[in-house]
């Protein structure tokens, strides 16, 4: 990670990180805060005591199903220098059962509302010379997955990625992707016990990675060289080489 970088986005703004209030995201607006942002966590819900002693974290409630909402969110954020689209659901539903508002809630919040808040973040980290956004895909995005919605919005995220570093890299803002395997949060949930066993039994060091691990990578993307745009980080411990 580049220290002068941070310093200089630190200045620059804050951090946002979607689907922060558990899991991988509550993990990155930590490890953010330690770095010294000033990071808005966004979530539907929160514990009272979600970051306790955490430094400058200000919780944020926000149902991105709601999409019409997120440029009024946007417009009453401030600069942001940092955005981790990190909020995302799985469904249970296999493609033979599944609801048409299951689908469109997948669509929304895995995929419509993160290339929204790229769409409207993006202005103003050009403005203020840079920015950096990663956004936390999977490696459903290429090897598909049994709720098919989810593995074509992760995919469809990973394309936004790379189009959003083309358009934006000449303004100094990096846009990245990370692409978790199985990773040790209430996601686990929607996996079936045997795919969870087939998946283990996938990587090399036969476990899931951990909320911490995944946040540190959200990091090294967010924080690495300029010439490191348009790039997906894979953290599946050689589950899927690609
Ligand atoms: N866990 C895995 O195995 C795994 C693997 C690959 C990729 N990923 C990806 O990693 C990201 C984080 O997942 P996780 O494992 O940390 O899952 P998680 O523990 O289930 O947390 C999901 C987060 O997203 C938020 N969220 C969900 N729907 C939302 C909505 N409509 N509006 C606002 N926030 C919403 C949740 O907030 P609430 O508390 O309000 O529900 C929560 O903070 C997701 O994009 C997921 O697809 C996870």
């Amino acid at each position: 990670m580049s220290n002068a970088r941070i310093e200089l986005l630190k200045s620059q703004g804050r951090a946002l990180v979607t689907g922060a209030s558990r899991g991988i995201g509550h993990a990155v607006a930590l490890k953010l805060a330690a770095l010294g942002f000033r990071v808005v966590a966004l979530g539907r819900r929160f514990e009272p005591a979600a970051f306790p002693g955490c430094g400058d974290i200000e919780p944020l409630v926000h149902d991105l199903a709601e999409c019409e909402g997120l440029a009024a969110l946007a417009a009453g954020l401030g600069p942001i220098s940092v955005l981790v689209n990190n909020a995302g659901v799985m469904h249970p539903n296999t493609w033979r059962d599944y609801p048409m508002e299951t689908r469109a809630r997948s669509l929304k919040v895995n995929l419509v509302a993160p290339v929204e808040l790229m769409r409207l973040l993006a202005p103003g980290m050009l403005a203020a010379g840079g920015g950096s956004i990663v956004n936390v895909a999977s490696i459903a995005g290429y090897i598909g997955h049994p709720d098919v919605w989810y593995g074509a919005t992760k995919a469809g995220l990973l394309n936004a990625t790379k189009s959003f570093a083309l358009q934006l890299g000449a303004g100094h803002v990096t846009v990245n992707a990370v692409a978790p395997g199985p990773v040790e949060t209430d996601m686990l949930a929607v996996i079936p016990p045997e795919r969870q066993a087939m998946l283990r039994n996938g990587a090399v060091t036969k476990r899931f990675s951990t909320a911490d691990e995944v946040a540190e990578a959200v990091l090294a993307m967010a924080f690495g060289p300029a010439q490191v745009t348009g790039a997906t980080l894979d953290i599946c411990a050689g589950a899927v080489l690609r």
